[in-house]
Order: C-alpha cells, then structure tokens, then sequence
C-alpha cells in the first residue's frame, strides 16, 4: 500500500508539472497566474469575469466536472478546449489545478 503511493505521487508531480505549463500557456491571460480570475485579460471581457479557480465552488467539483469544464467551456467568454488540448493535457491541468487550490488553502487546513 505504501509502495503504491510512494510510485504514484512522484507521477501525480510529474502531471500537475506539466498541467502547469499548459496553463501558463491558455489559461493565464483569463485566470491569472495563481488562477484567482485576476489575469490581464478578465476585465475586458464583456459579459462574464473569469472563474475564481480557488474558490469553494470549484474546488468542489469533481474531477470530471471540472475535466468537461475544460472541455465544452461554459459560456461563450470561456472557450472549450476539445481539439485544442488533448484528454491527457486537460487531465494533467486538472491535477494542477487541484495543486494551486491546495497551496492556496491557509496552513492547517
Ligand atoms: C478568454 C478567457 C478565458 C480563458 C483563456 C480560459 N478561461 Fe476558464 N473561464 C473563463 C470565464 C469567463 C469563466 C466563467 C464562466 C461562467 O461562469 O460563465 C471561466 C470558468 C472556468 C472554470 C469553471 C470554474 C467553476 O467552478 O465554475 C474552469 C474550471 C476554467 N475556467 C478553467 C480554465 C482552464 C483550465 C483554462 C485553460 C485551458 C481556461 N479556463 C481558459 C474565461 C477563460
């Protein structure tokens, strides 16, 4: 059990890593570098601010909510990335996502 984990956690890094520069290349413009919805672009957009990708709304999302978000977009001002990314390259920023949530989260939580 131990040696399981042990053998996927350095995977799981190795994932968010590279989830990580995906997003330094979509998401950023919209979600901000630590993905609180501040990045350069959120204020010209007309109808609808990017997400809050920290917040307790998304951080409840399932994994698959949150990998059909990515995929389908929401509204027209967030794009869906179906044909863009690939399943493996959503998955991977899923996992950073989850990364961000988590160091966001105050010491002790
Ligand atoms: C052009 C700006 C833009 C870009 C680029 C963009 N988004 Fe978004 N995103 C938005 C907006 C706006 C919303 C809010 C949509 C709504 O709620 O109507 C959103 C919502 C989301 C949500 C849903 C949050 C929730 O819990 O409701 C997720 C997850 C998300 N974006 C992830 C991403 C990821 C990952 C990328 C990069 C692959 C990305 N977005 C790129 C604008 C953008």
């Amino acid at each position: 059990m131990n040696l399981c984990f042990a053998m996927l956690v350095p995977e799981t890094y190795a994932s968010a890593e590279k989830g990580k520069v995906i997003f330094e290349e979509n998401c950023v413009e919209c979600h901000g570098e630590r993905g609180d919805g501040r990045g350069a672009v959120g204020p010209y957009l007309e109808e609808q601010r990017p997400a809050d990708l920290l917040a307790e709304k998304t951080r409840a999302r399932s994994n698959k909510e949150l990998f059909e978000i990515i995929q389908y977009g929401v509204h027209f001002e967030m794009p869906g990335w179906e044909g863009v990314l690939s399943d493996q390259e959503i998955v991977n920023v899923v996992k950073y996502l989850r990364a961000l949530a988590s160091a966001s989260l105050p010491a002790g939580e």
